[in-house]
Protein backbone atom coordinates (compact mmCIF):
# COMPACT_ATOMS: atom_id res chain seq x y z
CA UNK A 1 0.00 0.00 0.00
CA UNK A 2 1.25 3.50 -0.96
CA UNK A 3 0.85 5.23 2.42
CA UNK A 4 2.03 8.75 0.63
CA UNK A 5 -0.82 9.12 -1.74
CA UNK A 6 -3.10 11.96 -1.25
CA UNK A 7 -6.52 10.74 0.44
CA UNK A 8 -8.34 12.81 -2.02
CA UNK A 9 -6.82 10.62 -4.86
CA UNK A 10 -7.57 6.76 -3.21
CA UNK A 11 -11.13 8.47 -2.62
CA UNK A 12 -11.42 10.01 -6.48
CA UNK A 13 -10.93 6.57 -7.72
CA UNK A 14 -13.62 4.78 -5.65
CA UNK A 15 -16.40 4.40 -8.22
CA UNK A 16 -20.14 5.32 -6.65
CA UNK A 17 -23.13 4.77 -8.09
CA UNK A 18 -21.30 2.76 -11.04
CA UNK A 19 -23.82 0.69 -12.59
CA UNK A 20 -25.99 -1.50 -14.26
CA UNK A 21 -28.82 0.22 -12.01
CA UNK A 22 -32.35 0.06 -12.44
CA UNK A 23 -34.06 2.51 -14.76
CA UNK A 24 -37.38 2.64 -12.52
CA UNK A 25 -40.54 4.75 -13.06
CA UNK A 26 -41.05 5.60 -9.42
CA UNK A 27 -44.43 6.90 -10.03
CA UNK A 28 -45.53 3.18 -10.36
CA UNK A 29 -44.40 2.72 -6.95
CA UNK A 30 -47.82 1.54 -4.09
CA UNK A 31 -49.31 4.77 -2.99
CA UNK A 32 -48.33 3.36 0.43
CA UNK A 33 -44.76 3.87 1.36
CA UNK A 34 -44.86 0.55 3.49
CA UNK A 35 -45.69 -1.39 0.04
CA UNK A 36 -43.37 0.35 -1.54
CA UNK A 37 -40.42 -0.58 1.22
CA UNK A 38 -41.18 -4.12 0.77
CA UNK A 39 -41.17 -4.02 -2.87
CA UNK A 40 -37.81 -2.53 -2.94
CA UNK A 41 -36.40 -4.66 0.24
CA UNK A 42 -37.34 -7.90 -1.68
CA UNK A 43 -35.90 -6.35 -4.81
CA UNK A 44 -32.90 -5.77 -2.34
CA UNK A 45 -32.77 -9.69 -1.14
CA UNK A 46 -33.28 -11.37 -4.82
CA UNK A 47 -30.41 -9.18 -6.14
CA UNK A 48 -28.04 -10.46 -3.43
CA UNK A 49 -27.59 -7.31 -1.69
CA UNK A 50 -26.23 -8.12 2.13
CA UNK A 51 -27.55 -7.02 5.06
CA UNK A 52 -30.40 -5.24 3.39
CA UNK A 53 -31.94 -4.57 6.94
CA UNK A 54 -29.42 -2.72 8.06
CA UNK A 55 -30.14 0.58 8.62
CA UNK A 56 -28.98 4.40 9.90
CA UNK A 57 -31.09 5.40 13.16
CA UNK A 58 -30.31 9.03 13.77
CA UNK A 59 -30.94 10.98 16.31
CA UNK A 60 -30.32 14.22 18.45
CA UNK A 61 -28.83 14.80 22.23
CA UNK A 62 -29.69 17.05 24.89
CA UNK A 63 -27.43 19.52 22.81
CA UNK A 64 -29.33 19.46 19.57
CA UNK A 65 -26.28 17.42 17.85
CA UNK A 66 -27.23 14.77 15.76
CA UNK A 67 -25.59 11.13 15.87
CA UNK A 68 -26.18 7.80 14.03
CA UNK A 69 -25.77 4.62 14.07
CA UNK A 70 -26.59 0.96 12.17
CA UNK A 71 -29.22 -0.82 13.38
CA UNK A 72 -31.33 -4.20 12.36
CA UNK A 73 -34.80 -3.36 11.00
CA UNK A 74 -37.23 -5.87 12.92
CA UNK A 75 -40.45 -5.77 11.37
CA UNK A 76 -42.56 -3.17 9.29
CA UNK A 77 -46.21 -2.59 9.86
CA UNK A 78 -49.15 -0.31 10.01
CA UNK A 79 -46.89 1.08 13.35
CA UNK A 80 -43.78 1.71 11.00
CA UNK A 81 -40.66 0.84 10.99
CA UNK A 82 -39.08 -1.47 14.34
CA UNK A 83 -36.07 -1.67 15.84
CA UNK A 84 -34.86 -3.16 19.38
CA UNK A 85 -32.15 -0.89 21.89
CA UNK A 86 -31.57 -0.64 25.51
CA UNK A 87 -33.41 1.65 26.88
CA UNK A 88 -30.65 2.95 28.80
CA UNK A 89 -27.78 3.20 25.77
CA UNK A 90 -27.12 6.65 24.62
CA UNK A 91 -29.53 6.48 21.73
CA UNK A 92 -32.25 5.38 24.05
CA UNK A 93 -31.93 8.47 26.44
CA UNK A 94 -32.14 10.63 22.93
CA UNK A 95 -34.90 9.20 21.83
CA UNK A 96 -36.40 9.53 25.17
CA UNK A 97 -35.36 13.17 25.40
CA UNK A 98 -36.64 13.78 21.71
CA UNK A 99 -38.42 11.43 19.88
CA UNK A 100 -37.83 12.86 16.73
CA UNK A 101 -35.80 10.11 14.71
CA UNK A 102 -34.79 9.31 11.11
CA UNK A 103 -33.63 5.94 9.22
CA UNK A 104 -31.51 6.17 6.26
CA UNK A 105 -31.41 2.63 4.18
CA UNK A 106 -28.77 1.96 1.42
CA UNK A 107 -28.50 -0.87 -0.93
CA UNK A 108 -25.39 -0.26 -3.05
CA UNK A 109 -25.81 -2.94 -5.42
CA UNK A 110 -28.86 -1.25 -6.60
CA UNK A 111 -28.10 2.46 -6.25
CA UNK A 112 -31.31 2.48 -4.23
CA UNK A 113 -31.64 4.91 -0.79
CA UNK A 114 -34.90 4.93 1.38
CA UNK A 115 -34.94 7.70 3.96
CA UNK A 116 -37.62 8.64 6.59
CA UNK A 117 -38.39 10.96 9.25
CA UNK A 118 -40.78 10.33 12.06
CA UNK A 119 -41.36 10.23 15.86
CA UNK A 120 -40.40 6.25 18.04
CA UNK A 121 -42.84 5.46 19.86
CA UNK A 122 -42.15 2.29 22.23
CA UNK A 123 -44.02 -0.89 21.60
CA UNK A 124 -46.33 -2.55 24.59
CA UNK A 125 -44.15 -3.80 27.09
CA UNK A 126 -45.27 -7.53 26.06
CA UNK A 127 -43.79 -7.25 22.28
CA UNK A 128 -40.82 -5.72 24.16
CA UNK A 129 -40.52 -9.04 26.26
CA UNK A 130 -41.42 -11.35 23.40
CA UNK A 131 -38.79 -9.39 20.87
CA UNK A 132 -36.11 -10.15 23.70
CA UNK A 133 -37.17 -13.74 24.58
CA UNK A 134 -37.07 -14.99 20.42
CA UNK A 135 -33.27 -13.37 20.05
CA UNK A 136 -30.41 -16.18 20.65
CA UNK A 137 -29.03 -16.93 23.52
CA UNK A 138 -25.32 -15.06 22.78
CA UNK A 139 -27.71 -12.27 21.95
CA UNK A 140 -29.66 -12.02 25.10
CA UNK A 141 -26.15 -13.11 27.32
CA UNK A 142 -24.76 -9.87 25.27
CA UNK A 143 -27.75 -7.62 26.22
CA UNK A 144 -27.77 -8.23 29.61
CA UNK A 145 -24.27 -8.11 30.76
CA UNK A 146 -23.51 -4.71 28.65
CA UNK A 147 -22.82 -1.37 29.87
CA UNK A 148 -23.44 -0.36 26.14
CA UNK A 149 -21.12 2.45 24.89
CA UNK A 150 -20.22 3.22 28.67
CA UNK A 151 -16.05 3.31 28.89
CA UNK A 152 -14.90 -0.22 29.49
CA UNK A 153 -11.66 0.40 31.34
CA UNK A 154 -10.57 -3.60 31.13
CA UNK A 155 -11.87 -6.27 28.88
CA UNK A 156 -11.88 -8.64 31.13
CA UNK A 157 -14.64 -6.54 32.79
CA UNK A 158 -16.78 -8.02 29.64
CA UNK A 159 -15.90 -11.06 30.16
CA UNK A 160 -16.64 -11.71 33.80
CA UNK A 161 -20.19 -9.65 33.04
CA UNK A 162 -20.81 -12.28 30.02
CA UNK A 163 -20.11 -15.23 32.08
CA UNK A 164 -22.48 -13.78 34.90
CA UNK A 165 -24.67 -13.14 32.25
CA UNK A 166 -24.47 -16.86 31.02
CA UNK A 167 -25.24 -18.69 34.27
CA UNK A 168 -27.83 -16.42 35.06
CA UNK A 169 -29.85 -17.02 31.88
CA UNK A 170 -29.30 -20.85 32.62
CA UNK A 171 -30.99 -20.53 35.68
CA UNK A 172 -33.15 -18.24 34.54
CA UNK A 173 -34.18 -18.79 30.79
CA UNK A 174 -37.59 -16.68 31.18
CA UNK A 175 -36.01 -13.90 32.14
CA UNK A 176 -36.59 -10.20 30.16
CA UNK A 177 -33.98 -8.03 30.50
CA UNK A 178 -35.24 -5.16 31.74
CA UNK A 179 -35.20 -1.57 29.54
CA UNK A 180 -35.10 -3.71 26.60
CA UNK A 181 -37.58 -2.00 23.76
CA UNK A 182 -38.72 -2.41 20.47
CA UNK A 183 -39.70 1.15 18.96
CA UNK A 184 -41.85 1.89 15.44
CA UNK A 185 -41.26 4.88 13.93
CA UNK A 186 -44.05 6.13 12.27
CA UNK A 187 -43.28 8.67 9.64
CA UNK A 188 -44.53 11.81 8.24
CA UNK A 189 -41.82 11.66 5.08
CA UNK A 190 -40.64 8.71 3.40
CA UNK A 191 -38.46 8.92 0.27
CA UNK A 192 -37.43 6.53 -2.12
CA UNK A 193 -34.13 7.32 -4.43
CA UNK A 194 -33.00 5.74 -7.45
CA UNK A 195 -29.33 6.41 -8.17
CA UNK A 196 -28.66 6.43 -12.00
CA UNK A 197 -24.95 6.39 -13.55
CA UNK A 198 -25.66 9.36 -15.73
CA UNK A 199 -26.62 11.19 -12.06
CA UNK A 200 -30.62 11.73 -13.17
CA UNK A 201 -31.58 10.41 -10.25
CA UNK A 202 -34.88 9.71 -9.07
CA UNK A 203 -36.93 10.94 -5.85
CA UNK A 204 -39.71 9.83 -4.46
CA UNK A 205 -40.97 11.78 -1.82
CA UNK A 206 -44.48 10.41 0.09
CA UNK A 207 -45.89 13.21 2.84
CA UNK A 208 -48.83 12.57 5.70
CA UNK A 209 -50.36 14.77 7.82
CA UNK A 210 -52.33 12.03 9.27
CA UNK A 211 -50.95 9.09 8.92
CA UNK A 212 -52.95 7.16 6.96
CA UNK A 213 -53.38 8.98 3.36
CA UNK A 214 -50.18 9.46 1.54
CA UNK A 215 -49.15 12.30 -0.95
CA UNK A 216 -46.59 11.09 -3.26
CA UNK A 217 -44.27 13.96 -5.26
CA UNK A 218 -41.14 13.20 -7.45
CA UNK A 219 -38.19 15.81 -6.15
CA UNK A 220 -35.46 17.84 -8.32
CA UNK A 221 -32.42 15.16 -8.28
C1 LIG B 1 -24.87 -4.16 11.05
C2 LIG B 1 -25.06 -3.63 12.45
C3 LIG B 1 -26.22 -3.95 13.14
C4 LIG B 1 -26.44 -3.46 14.44
N1 LIG B 1 -27.64 -3.74 15.04
C5 LIG B 1 -27.90 -3.19 16.24
C6 LIG B 1 -29.20 -3.34 16.83
O1 LIG B 1 -30.13 -3.93 16.23
N2 LIG B 1 -29.42 -2.81 18.07
C7 LIG B 1 -28.44 -2.11 18.72
O2 LIG B 1 -28.70 -1.64 19.84
N3 LIG B 1 -27.21 -1.91 18.18
C8 LIG B 1 -26.91 -2.43 16.96
N4 LIG B 1 -25.68 -2.22 16.38
C9 LIG B 1 -24.65 -1.44 17.13
C10 LIG B 1 -24.96 0.07 17.00
O3 LIG B 1 -24.56 0.54 15.72
C11 LIG B 1 -24.24 0.92 18.07
O4 LIG B 1 -22.86 0.74 17.99
C12 LIG B 1 -24.69 0.59 19.51
O5 LIG B 1 -26.08 0.31 19.55
C13 LIG B 1 -24.36 1.75 20.46
O6 LIG B 1 -25.02 2.92 20.03
P1 LIG B 1 -25.23 4.22 20.96
O7 LIG B 1 -23.94 4.45 21.68
O8 LIG B 1 -25.54 5.32 19.99
O9 LIG B 1 -26.37 3.93 21.88
C14 LIG B 1 -25.44 -2.67 15.07
C15 LIG B 1 -24.27 -2.35 14.37
C16 LIG B 1 -24.09 -2.81 13.08
C17 LIG B 1 -22.83 -2.40 12.32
Amino acid sequence: MNNEQPMKEILRKIPSLKGPLPDEDLTTLPTCPHEAFRLWLMNALEAGVREPHAMTLSTVDDNGCPDARVLILKNVDERGWHFAIKANSPKGKQIDANPEVSLTFYWPDLGKQVRLRGPAVVLTPEECASDFLDRPIGSRTAAIASLQSDILEDPEDLNRKLGEAEVFLENNPDHVEKGWQVYAVAPSVVEFWQGATDRNHKRLRYRTEDGESWVATRLWP
